[in-house]
């Protein structure tokens, strides 16, 4: 039986540091394993332009801890005012490793997202011409469509429209979580991608609902049903490098996820690692965990992988802190409900 695995440094192709005392609090969850990570824009004001998307990337180096050899990818955060040419700029610097699409109010701070898609046809034919990707969170907002229903439909309705109109433009659906959204990747030629979180690897809505409502696993998108959830691992096990690891770990503290109207997000910085070894040994699959997290994501965005390594050791079940604390107030900390045996050597 493998005890030890070693891995090329992971990626997180998806993840939320947020700024100020929560930024400082919980960037150190991701350096300790983490080479790289896709930051999400949805900051309060929103990561529209490059000056902004420069001046957060300096927030974020200012908050590395000592030692930490972690790069931020930005993202822009697509509005349909954005102008092609600042995008185009902040791609060609360096700057930008992606465009993220929010639909204007599908989750945490996406008021100023999109409405009319036909509106960022320029800036998604632009970013089409040089192969930027677009990070696109795949739920519609149609309040008369089911809360479950929402990435299906978004697929149906918007997603296959934007690929059809703008061919060539390179799209992650961010955070899949149907096997309707693992079925439309699969028949894609080119060009489309997914990540998928850790959470969703091990949540259904079940898990949420049953017993008492459970503020900590309640995300967007939603978990779905436990055959979603099968849809998932296998995905991710597959071997298909057509996903990988996007963590959307998020942040919230505790007294908005313990509210009568509790924020959207699940905190999984700290013990993704452990989860998903354990979760790729279940499915019988831990050899293609390095593709996962650290192979498959890196190719797509045309990057090289990491040279550097993390070793992972099987043994004693390993605890994680329950909460995580920031000057911004207390985190808790993704519980997969499980023993977790795999632990990252420090
Ligand atoms: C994210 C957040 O809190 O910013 N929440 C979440 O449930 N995933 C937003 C997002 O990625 O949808
Ligand atoms: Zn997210």
């Amino acid at each position: 039986m493998t005890q030890s695995l070693t891995l090329r440094r992971p990626d997180d192709w998806h993840l939320h540091l947020r700024d100020g005392a929560m930024l400082e609090g919980i960037l150190p969850e991701t350096t300790r394993h983490f080479a790289r990570a896709i930051v999400m824009p949805n900051l309060v004001p929103p990561v529209v332009t490059a000056r902004q998307a420069a001046d957060y990337r300096d927030r974020i180096l200012r908050a590395m801890p000592e030692g930490a050899t972690f790069t931020p990818l930005m993202t822009l955060y697509l509005t349909e005012d954005t102008d092609p040419e600042d995008v185009m700029a902040a791609a060609g610097s360096g700057l930008a490793a992606a465009v993220k699409l929010y639909p204007a109010g599908a989750t945490t701070n996406s008021n100023s997202g999109v409405r009319d898609f036909d509106k960022v046809r320029p800036v998604l034919e632009a970013m089409a011409d040089i192969g930027l990707p677009l990070c696109v969170h795949g739920e519609v907002t149609d309040p008369t469509v089911d809360i479950f229903d929402r990435e299906a439909v978004f697929i149906d309705r918007v997603l296959d429209r934007i690929r059809r109109k703008t061919p060539g433009l390179r799209v992650v659906m961010e955070h899949v979580t149907t096997q309707e959204g693992v079925a439309y990747v699969r028949s894609a030629d080119e060009g489309l991608a997914a990540t998928i979180t850790t959470h969703h690897l091990i949540l259904n809505r079940n898990h949420i609902l049953v017993g008492g409502i459970k503020p900590h696993y309640y995300c967007l998108p939603v978990a779905k049903r436990e055959l979603h959830r099968l849809a998932l691992r296998e995905a991710a096990t597959s071997g298909d490098a057509r996903f990988f690891l996007g963590t959307d770990s998020a942040p919230h503290i505790d007294a908005l996820k313990e509210h009568a109207c509790g924020c959207a997000g699940c905190f999984t910085a700290t013990n993704t690692m452990s989860i998903l070894a354990e979760v790729f040994e279940d499915m019988g699959r831990l050899d293609r965990l390095e593709g996962f997290t650290s192979l498959n994501g890196a190719a797509f965005y045309g990057m090289a992988p990491n040279e550097a390594t993390i070793t992972l050791r099987k043994g004693d079940p390993v605890t994680y802190p329950a909460k995580i604390l920031t000057g911004a107030g207390p985190v808790t900390v993704f519980d997969p409900g499980m023993p977790l045996h795999w632990h990252v050597e420090p």
